[in-house]
């Protein structure tokens, strides 16, 4: 899978870390930054990341900031980027069976490396149910697309 990874100074440390474990799985990891300690602003990332996603340069985005929320909220104004904040891998799970989530935000001022890498390897391990699920993504495109969901 061609995943790409977006971090700002406060989720550099973790994204690094679980960039090097999603390679040694087999995975392309195609890395946006942030590359140092030195302040960013998580919009930059998020959106650089979602955006590649959105335009099919990549499968999936994980995303870390401090708490996985700012470059989260970035990541989902993107339209077309469903992106799963989430600090366990029962959410990560659902967030793809139910939400077909196609970008994942983790906060490393909350998560562990351990936490965090099951969390990624859950999410990435996990198939869209479809079925009902599928009406209801259907339908947050259609809010996407400035259209009434219902
Ligand atoms: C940076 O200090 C922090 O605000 C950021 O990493 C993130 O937690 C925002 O949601």
């Amino acid at each position: 899978m061609k995943i790409v990874m977006g971090s700002d100074h406060a989720g550099v440390v973790l994204k690094d870390h679980l960039a090097e474990h999603l390679r040694e799985a087999g995975h392309e990891v195609v890395d946006v930054g942030t590359h140092g300690t030195s302040s960013v602003d998580y919009p930059t990332y998020g959106e650089t990341a979602a955006r590649m996603v959105a335009a099919g340069d990549a499968d999936r985005a994980v995303l870390v900031c401090g708490t996985g929320q700012g470059i989260g909220m970035a990541a989902n104004k993107v339209p077309g980027i469903r992106c799963a904040i989430v600090s366990e891998p029962f959410s990560a799970k659902l967030s793809r069976e139910h939400n077909d989530a196609n970008a994942l935000a983790i906060g490393a001022r909350v998560v562990g490396e351990g936490v965090a890498e099951d969390i990624v390897d859950t999410w990435i391990a996990t198939e869209f149910l479809g079925g009902r699920h599928g009406r209801r993504v259907s339908m947050l495109d259609d809010i996407d697309a400035g259209r009434h969901a219902n």
